[in-house]
């Protein structure tokens, strides 16, 4: 009797183990951290210097099954001789971190003899068309050859295995970068992009249109170079505002649409890790026309005092430039707050130069673009599918406080019609 209870209640305590570690594999961070694996060896220290300035260390640490392809210092050299700009040497990287876990055994002992493996490069959409996966390939005499299935070679070799920590990370060396032409290829510099052209091109069309010819766009470009998010509202969202848009002033229009970007660059990473109250490009001193980015669960939000924006997509996410969707326009208080006009808004900085003044609890986090990674306290998820997946479930979870002021913001909002 005694045995069968225990027995009963140690299969209690093995499901409510097995919950809550479905529970940390779908919220909480791995407990890898591939900066700290790699730095016991100064043979990768500049493939390891790489991997945290174009913030793929992040990305990594919140993978749960995956396998870092790390090169020497001299590999790493050739590849720096070619004097590729960032976001290259970024996508050569993540063609070096592949999506499944490849320790040594199960390298040497690939079904069939030859696999192509999913990358980081072909799963963030930087890829054209079916490039980004890396053929492995087991060869004579126990060796394993790697090459990117867009090069059609296989002129890496498996060298050793790093570190294994069976089905989480695996690190292992191979001999050289491994060739992609499509990797290498040159990215638009900041310059050359035409955001509005992007953002219509991803179902921002509305917005893109609305913002396209008008001072705030010259306000986006003059800060392109320094780092500039932008969150654009998807077309389902936009269209039926554009009515209370084309009634703001034309001040209220400019600080309507600066509202939309920060002049920073932020990855979903480095938002999801640097929650809080932050700078938009229509601040202009202390607390105006700021945005509060709060998690929810996987969900990145953004918070205005009258509504919260899901984060639905990724368009672009390629330093120091990142665009993302969302599902309903933000809000700013100092345009929508109480009355049956709306307030007419204080001319934002001409420039849109970036506000230096601090919120007091706020995080700015202002992230070097150049240096130090990003600490990442959540999975990511840069896929645009799934996030899209993710926004279906309509589930945003609102404090009662938080609902009243959005219903009266809807309200307010509406009876503007
Ligand atoms: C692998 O990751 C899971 C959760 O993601 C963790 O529970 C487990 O301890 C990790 N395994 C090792 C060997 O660290
Ligand atoms: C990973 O390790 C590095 C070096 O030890 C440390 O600076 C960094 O904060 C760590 N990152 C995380 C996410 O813990
Ligand atoms: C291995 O080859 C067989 C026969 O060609 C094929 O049916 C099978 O799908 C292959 N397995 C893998 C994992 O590619
Ligand atoms: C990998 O490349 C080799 C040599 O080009 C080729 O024979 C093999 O079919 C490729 N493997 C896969 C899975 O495409
Ligand atoms: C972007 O492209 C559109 C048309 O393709 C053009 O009208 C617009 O002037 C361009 N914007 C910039 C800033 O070059
Ligand atoms: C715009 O303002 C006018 C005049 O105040 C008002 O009649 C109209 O309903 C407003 N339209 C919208 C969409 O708010």
């Amino acid at each position: 009797m005694e045995r069968r209870h225990a027995s009963a209640s140690a299969a209690a305590a093995g499901r409510l183990v097995l919950l809550s570690s479905l529970l940390l594999l779908t919220t909480a961070a791995n407990g890898h951290n591939i900066t700290r694996i790699l730095a016991k060896f100064p043979e990768f220290s500049t493939f390891n210097h790489y991997l945290t300035i174009t913030h793929l260390a992040g990305e990594i640490n919140s993978r749960e099954t995956i396998t870092v392809c790390a090169v020497d210092n001299a590999a790493m050299n050739t590849l720096l001789a070619k004097h590729l700009s960032i976001s290259v040497i970024k996508n050569v990287l993540s063609l070096h971190i592949l999506l499944d876990y490849f320790g040594a055994k199960k390298l040497h002992q690939i079904t069939n003899g030859t696999a192509l493996a999913a990358t980081m490069y072909q799963a963030t959409g930087s890829a054209p068309g079916s490039s980004g996966f890396v053929n492995i390939t087991d060869m004579k005499g126990g060796k394993v050859a790697f090459g990117a299935e867009d090069a059609g070679n296989l002129d890496a070799a498996f060298v050793k295995s790093v570190k294994e920590i069976p089905y989480n990370i695996s690190v292992i060396q191979i001999s050289k970068i491994l060739s992609s032409p499509d990797a290498e290829a040159p990215t638009p510099g900041p310059a050359e992009m035409n955001l509005t052209n992007i953002m219509s091109r991803h179902g921002c069309k509305f917005f893109a249109d609305t913002l396209s010819g008008t001072e705030a766009e010259k306000t986006y470009m003059d800060n392109l170079d320094g780092g500039l998010t932008i969150f654009c509202p998807s077309d389902d969202a936009f269209k039926g505002f554009l009515g209370k848009y084309k009634n703001l002033t034309a001040e209220g229009k400019t600080s309507f649409l600066l509202y939309h970007g920060m002049p920073i660059y932020q990855s979903l990473i480095m938002l999801k890790s640097n929650n809080g109250l932050m700078n938009t490009l229509a601040t202009d001193g202390a607390k105006k026309y700021a945005i509060t980015v709060q998690n929810d669960g996987e969900q990145v939000t953004l918070e205005t005092k009258i509504n919260t924006a899901k984060i639905t997509g990724t368009i672009i996410d390629q330093q120091p430039l990142a665009i993302y969707t969302i599902d309903e326009a933000l809000l700013p208080k100092e345009l929508y707050k109480a009355g049956l006009s709306p307030a007419p808004a204080p001319a934002p900085e001409a420039k849109g130069k970036k506000s230096s003044k601090k919120h007091h609890h706020g995080s700015p986090p202002a992230p070097d673009t150049s240096d130090s990674g990003p600490s990442p306290a959540d999975s990511p998820d840069d896929d645009v599918a799934d996030q899209e997946a993710d926004s279906n479930d309509g589930g945003s979870r609102f404090e009662s406080g938080r609902l009243v002021s959005v219903v009266i913001g809807l309200w307010l909002a509406s009876s503007l019609l």
